[in-house]
């Protein structure tokens, strides 16, 4: 495509960067929690991936104060246009994974630290050891965690709905998080509420800075032999293309009741035209969760097809084309 419809010619290449608040991104796409494991793809990668790192911030796997095992198997199934987890937020705990921390520090992306616990100190706590480290270590010595995603919405462990489901779970859980550090708060919001935008106000109200949504859909699949719940933990979280209307329609309840906060859309983005949806509907930056088990590649060809799509359209950049859907 090189021109539009009525002849003008395209600008090639629209500027996209974005500002999440305070923390300024390359463009607007961001690995959603959980679904990209940085030091594996590395791993994988016949070059140097933190060079070639395709997001503009990397969102890791929500981490706790003490490690968890996460959930029995089986933990993740495809389902139709999408896929069911219940991996039950494994990850060593805070102290075991800063000590990893030193083997991505040279990462140039900022890093946003997605926040688990069961009640407010546990996230507290997560996000108080954080600051810590990163007061004390050397210039270049870790990677350049700029903010913290608070996890109040996993359907895969008991906490997870009854923090995000509650105002006031989430206000205790955004306040005790503010006072321990001045760092960009996101709090990432659950699709299994009456209305996303009571709990978006409590996150808010108590000191959030932005706001993420949506997290998986709590669901049920059977295995069709048995007729028996198919996953370990009975049910999960739904999530891939077959959320995306869900998710679209909260973040523009979300965009629309708060139209000045930073929000990461996510659910469902394939394509580069799914994350210019998500932009139209008011988010600032998108995340990308199930497409990464797609392909090693999804995030450059999403990105290349994003920036295709805001210069079809004759967007001069991804800011511009912020809420287009909003507005009658
Ligand atoms: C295997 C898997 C693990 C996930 N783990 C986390 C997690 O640790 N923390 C979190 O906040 N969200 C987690 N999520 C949810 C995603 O971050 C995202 O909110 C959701 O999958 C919707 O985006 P998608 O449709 O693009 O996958 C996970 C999703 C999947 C598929």
């Amino acid at each position: 495509m090189t021109e539009r419809a009525n002849g003008a010619p395209l600008d090639p290449s629209p500027d996209l960067s974005v500002s999440l608040g305070p923390i300024v991104l390359d463009h607007p796409l961001v690995d959603a929690s959980g679904t990209f494991d940085l030091l594996e793809y590395a791993r994988r990668y016949d070059g140097d991936y933190f060079a070639d790192f395709p997001y503009a911030a990397y969102v890791p796997k929500t981490v706790t104060v003490d490690a968890r095992t996460g959930n029995p198997a089986p933990r993740v199934t495809e389902t139709p246009s999408g896929m069911i987890n219940a991996i039950g937020l494994e990850n060593p705990g805070v102290r075991a994974w800063i000590a990893r921390l030193g083997e991505w520090a040279h990462l140039r992306q900022p890093v946003i630290v997605s926040v688990g616990g069961n009640e407010p100190e546990q996230y507290a706590a997560v996000v108080a050891a954080l600051d810590e480290y990163l007061d004390a270590a050397a210039p270049g010595a870790a990677p350049s965690i700029q903010g913290y995603e608070l996890n109040i919405s996993c359907p895969n462990v008991s906490s997870g709905l009854q923090i995000g489901a509650d105002r006031a779970a989430t206000a205790e859980v955004v306040g005790a998080c503010r006072e321990a550090t001045s760092r960009f708060l996101l709090a990432k919001l659950t699709p299994n509420v009456r209305d996303v935008t009571e709990i978006g106000a409590a996150a808010l109200d108590a000191g959030a800075d932005g706001l993420s949504l949506i997290n998986t859909l709590k669901a049920l699949v059977l295995d069709r032999d048995t007729l028996k719940p198919f996953l370990g933990n009975r049910t999960g979280g739904l999530c891939g293309p077959a959320v995306k209307p869900v998710a679209l329609r909260m973040v523009a309840e979300v965009a629309q009741a708060f139209p000045d906060t930073p929000i990461v859309g996510m659910g469902g983005v394939a394509t580069g035209l799914d994350a210019l949806e998500f932009i139209a509907c008011g988010a600032t930056a998108v995340g990308v969760g199930a497409a990464n088990f797609t392909a090693f590649e999804a995030p450059q060809r999403i990105l290349a097809e994003l920036r295709e799509e805001l210069a079809a359209r004759g967007f001069a950049s991804a800011a511009d084309a912020r809420g287009v859907a909003l507005s009658s």
